[in-house]
C-alpha cells in the first residue's frame, strides 16, 4: 500500500520579530517572537507526504517544491526535521508491533504554495510547518503542535509559530539543548477575529540577503543588538501579550510599529550595514502615518500598523471596522495587483479581496 497524508500551513507575519541566533545548529533564537498566523485561505502552503515500500528503496528521500526537485539530502534542516519525525515513528512502531514499519521507508513530499516562493513572503515557515504538519499526521505521532514546533524551529525558525492558528509566541527558552525553545499558542483566531493583514508586495524579486545569513551579520557586528535581545523585545514580548489579550489595537499598533523599526534598526547598524527598505517601503510607512494622524487628530486610537520582514514587502495590521480607511486608501493609491487582501475572519474559509 501507499500510506498518504495531505496538509495545509499557513505565512505568519511577526509582530515582535525573531532576529539573531544563539546557537545556529540547533537554530535557537536570542529572543522570543510573536506572530500572527493568517488565514489558511491566504498565503499558504499545501503539503503531501506518502511512503511505501514499493518507492524503490535505494531512491531515499525527496521534495517537490512547486514542482521542481529540492536537492534535500544536502539540506541539514530539512534532514534534521526528518530523521526526528522518523525516529518518533520508530518509538512508536517499537512500542506497537502490530504498527506498519513506516520509519523505514523512503518519504516523498510534495509542496506547493499559493503565492511566489520568491516574493520574501516568509514561505519558509508555511514550508516547514507543512513539512512537519504532514509526515507527523503520515506516521500518526501522538505530538502536540507545541512538541512539533522544536522540529519545525529546526526547519526554519519562523516555521515553528506556523504550526498553530491565531496569536503565537516562540519562547526563546535557556536550555542549551533547545528543549524549551517552543511555540504556543496566546489566543486564538476566534478571540480577536476582526484583526485583518495586507500584505503589500513592494517587489516579488528575491534579491536582498536571506534572513539566516543577515541575523548571523547583526549579531556579531551590531552594537545596538544586546540591549534589543536583552532588554527592550522582552518587555515588549508582555506588552503585546497584554494588548492582544485586551484585544487593545491602538497598543498592539504601536508595539508592531516599534518592533519593525527597531528590527530595521539593529540591521542598519549591522556591519556592512543591512538595508532592507526600499523607498516604496517607506511610502508604504508614510500612507500608515497619514491615516493614523487623521485618526489620532480626531482623538481616536491608531488605525493602522505595518511591519516589514527581510525584505521591502510591507504587511498592513488594521481591524474589520476600519477597512475602507486603510485597505481602500491602500487600493486608491497602488491599484489592486499590488495588494493583496484577505478580508475576513482568521481560521475560516475566507476568499481573496
Ligand atoms: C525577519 O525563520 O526565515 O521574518 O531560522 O534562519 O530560517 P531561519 O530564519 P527565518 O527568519 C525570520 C525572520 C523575520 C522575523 C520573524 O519572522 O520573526
Amino acid at each position: 500500500p501507499v500510506y498518504r497524508s495531505s496538509t495545509t500551513a499557513p505565512v505568519n507575519i511577526a509582530v515582535i520579530k525573531y532576529w539573531g541566533k544563539r546557537d545556529a545548529t540547533l537554530n535557537l533564537p536570542t529572543n522570543s517572537s510573536l506572530s500572527v498566523t493568517l488565514s489558511q485561505a491566504s498565503l499558504r502552503t499545501h503539503t503531501t507526504a506518502s511512503c511505501s515500500a514499493h518507492y524503490a528503496a535505494h531512491e531515499g528521500d525527496s521534495l517537490l517544491l512547486n514542482g521542481s526537485a529540492e536537492p534535500i539530502q544536502h539540506s541539514p534542516r530539512t534532514q534534521a526535521c526528518l530523521g526526528q519525525l522518523r525516529s518518533l515513528r520508530s518509538s512508536l512502531e517499537a512500542s506497537d508491533p502490530s504498527l506498519p514499519k513506516l520509519s523505514g521507508l523512503p518519504l516523498h513530499i510534495v509542496s506547493t504554495n499559493n503565492f511566489p516562493t520568491a516574493a520574501g513572503l516568509a514561505s519558509s515557515a508555511a514550508g516547514f510547518a507543512a513539512l512537519v504538519r504532514s509526515i507527523a499526521d503520515l506516521y500518526a505521532l501522538p505530538q502536540s503542535a507545541t512538541e512539533l514546533s522544536r522540529i519545525a524551529r529546526q526547519g526554519s525558525g519562523s516555521a515553528c509559530r506556523s504550526l498553530m492558528g491565531g496569536y503565537v509566541a516562540w519562547r526563546a527558552g535557556s536550555a542549551a539543548d533547545g528543549s524549551d525553545s517552543l511555540a504556543d499558542e496566546v489566543a486564538p483566531p476566534a478571540h480577536w477575529p476582526q484583526m485583518r493583514a495586507l500584505v503589500l508586495v513592494v517587489s516579488a524579486a528575491k534579491k536582498h540577503l536571506p534572513s539566516t545569513a543577515g541575523m548571523q551579520v547583526t549579531v556579531k557586528t551590531s552594537s545596538l543588538f544586546p540591549t534589543r535581545a536583552d532588554v527592550v523585545v522582552p518587555r515588549r514580548m508582555q506588552n503585546m501579550e497584554q494588548a492582544i489579550r485586551a484585544r487593545d489595537f491602538d497598543a498592539f499598533a504601536r508595539l508592531t510599529m516599534q518592533d519593525s523599526n527597531g528590527f530595521h534598526a539593529v540591521c542598519l547598524d549591522s556591519w556592512p550595514p543591512i538595508a532592507y527598505l526600499n523607498d516604496v517601503s517607506r511610502a508604504a510607512v508614510r500612507v500608515v502615518e497619514a491615516i493614523n494622524q487623521q485618526s489620532t487628530d480626531a482623538g481616536a486610537g491608531l488605525l493602522a500598523a505595518y511591519t516589514f520582514d527581510a525584505g521591502p514587502n510591507a504587511v498592513v495590521y488594521y481591524l474589520e471596522r476600519d477597512t475602507e480607511r486603510v485597505a481602500g486608501v491602500f487600493r486608491a493609491l497602488l491599484g489592486n495587483e499590488r495588494v493583496e487582501g484577505w478580508e475576513g475572519s482568521y481560521g475560516q474559509d475566507i476568499k481573496p479581496a
